[in-house]
């Protein structure tokens, strides 16, 4: 901003800030002690209050941590620091709270500068941390997988080969007549080679890239895998359904969605089955979702897909690593189940998330349409 824009105390030409509506981060200029002066378009929405009932107020008041801010604006102000940042609680609209929160309030890391420092006009910016973190951890989550996936694909190659080798040498000593304990071992080798064969397998398909695209309806894909579960699981477990019938078909890989979906439902139903769950429940949700932002990109339509259980949750010491491919928090668990499905999503140009807490985890699947 140039020296003939600066506000004197007390008042701003605000046409002349108009490019700060343009902005996704929170901005309000205040005078030395905190009164608003001007907020951009950002937050307003964030407070859900429009921009005149917002200036002339003091600021702190939107701040549950007001006490730490007096001081930041009065030491900003008055010359003291040029630029300062702080990690704070904005009072939001009731019912937008984001996860661990409470209702109400949303974390934001401030950054406080001075604006003008003739006048003691201070500049304020708020990013919500929810968002920042969120999309950091799908960044480290997609870099990991990629990384990963080229390591396996070669490993598993490299195991393969040797593999039919060691088989087919046991079953030729199989042959022979052997000693009964002897023959337990050869036994044993075979059975093992076929299960690592099996897990091989599994690995090479997860990280097989290339799509059968065509017409898909999601809630066929979702009634499809409710029915391989209620088979697999038995009537003891119950799968409710809360489908937004007005959702359109979309163009993409029905055998892939399905397996996707199919192991995140299957995760559910195992967590439920092993708990003592007094009422085992999945619950499949369905959603068109606007205007949201997916691996950095902004999309006007997306599909959510909500799989909720009310089982244990997933164990704290799994939480950074389930779609880490290997990481099994269960007995006999192979660890490939939401590494694959996370490897879908992706070549769907969509996300899979893990929120919630023990009673109520969700795993939402989101698949943009436009
Ligand atoms: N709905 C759920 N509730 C509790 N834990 C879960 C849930 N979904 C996934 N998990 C945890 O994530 C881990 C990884 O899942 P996955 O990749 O499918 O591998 P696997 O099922 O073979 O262990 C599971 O072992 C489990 O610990
Ligand atoms: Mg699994």
């Amino acid at each position: 901003m140039s020296g003939t824009r600066a506000a004197p105390a007390g008042s701003v030409d605000a046409s002349a800030f108009a490019v700060f509506d343009h902005l996704t981060t929170l901005v309000a200029l205040v005078d030395g002690g905190g009164r608003c002066l001007h907020v951009n378009a950002a937050l307003e929405a964030a407070l859900g209050l429009p921009r005149r009932s917002l200036v002339g107020e003091d600021i702190r008041h939107w701040f549950v941590d007001a006490a730490a801010l007096h001081e930041l604006f009065t030491r900003v102000a008055n010359g003291e620091l040029a630029s300062s940042r702080l990690l704070v609680r904005l009072h939001a609209p009731v019912g937008s709270a984001s996860a661990g929160t409470t209702a109400g309030e949303r974390s934001v890391q401030l950054s406080a500068s001075a604006f003008d420092a003739a006048s003691g006009v201070v500049l304020i910016e708020m990013s919500p941390l929810g968002l920042q973190l969120r999309d950091e951890r799908e960044r480290r989550v997609q870099e990991l997988a990629q990384a990963n996936g080229e390591l396996l694909r070669n490993l598993a190659h490299e195991v393969r080969n040797p593999l039919g080798g060691i088989r087919g040498a046991a079953q030729l000593l199989l042959m022979e007549p052997l000693a009964p304990a002897l023959a337990e071992c050869a036994q044993l080798i075979v059975r093992e080679a076929d299960r690592l064969h099996a897990l091989v397998d599994r690995l090479l398909a997860t990280h097989r890239g290339t799509l059968q695209v065509s017409d898909v309806n999601l809630h066929e894909v979702c009634e499809h895998v409710r029915a391989l579960v209620v088979a697999e699981f038995g009537p003891a477990l119950v799968v409710e359904r809360d489908y937004d019938t007005s959702i359109p078909e979309f163009r993409g890989d029905r055998g892939q969605l399905v397996q996707a979906v199919l192991n995140v439902v299957r995760n559910a139903a195992q967590a439920l089955a092993a708990g003592a769950t007094p009422q085992p429940c999945v619950v499949l949700r369905t959603r068109v979702r606007r205007q949201v932002t997916l691996r950095g990109r902004r999309h006007r339509l997306a599909l959510a897909l909500q799989v909720q259980d009310n089982g244990p949750g997933v164990p704290e010491t799994m939480r950074e690593r389930i779609f880490h491919p290997l990481a099994s928090g269960r007995e006999g668990g192979t660890g490939l189940g939401l590494t694959l499905a996370h490897a879908i999503l992706q070549r769907h140009q969509g996300t899979i998330e893990c929120d919630g807490a023990p009673g109520c985890t969700v795993f939402t699947l989101t698949i943009p349409l436009t």
